[in-house]
């Protein structure tokens, strides 16, 4: 299985009323079909979040308010770090990789369109599984 972390810039349709992004299922923005949106927001200070791998999901990550940070484990140890802070940009996240959802400001609410449904099958909360999951997966950062 093949573990990828990407920013994504968004384009804007902006014109003197103000901004407006659209993303659509399939397509190089969302390169999945959306089957669920979630939304973590009036983060308790200093809380880390996710702290999880999953086994298939694909998501985007967007913080369309406020400021958050994603922090990324790709299977062959590299570490990433991606601040989120305006709704024009996103974070691709496919396959093995452990993420943490860290530094919230107050105002932080933090989109995630996903590619399954919520299923905690899929999950690997276990970091010592998600290392030895990891052998003889390939990644790209
Ligand atoms: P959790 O996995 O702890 O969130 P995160 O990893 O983003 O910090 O989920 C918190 C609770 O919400 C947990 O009881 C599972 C539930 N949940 C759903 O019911 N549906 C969902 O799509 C998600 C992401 C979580």
């Amino acid at each position: 299985m093949l573990a990828t972390v990407r920013e994504i810039q968004f384009p804007q349709h902006g014109d003197e009323r103000g901004k407006l992004i659209a993303l659509e299922s399939l397509t190089e923005l969302v390169p999945f079909e959306v089957k669920r949106v979630y939304y973590i927001f009036d983060t308790t200070p200093g809380t880390v979040r996710g702290k999880h791998a999953h086994k298939v999901l694909k998501q985007v990550l967007i913080c369309v308010s406020g400021a958050c940070t994603i922090e990324c484990e790709m299977p062959d140890g590299t570490k990433t770090e991606h601040r989120l802070d305006w709704p024009d940009h996103g974070l691709l996240i496919e396959g093995l990789v452990w993420h943490n959802m860290k530094e919230f400001s107050k105002d932080a609410v933090l989109l995630v369109l996903a590619s399954e449904h919520y299923d905690e099958v899929d999950y690997i909360r276990d970091y010592d599984e998600f290392r030895r999951m990891c052998e003889g997966h390939s990644s790209d950062v």
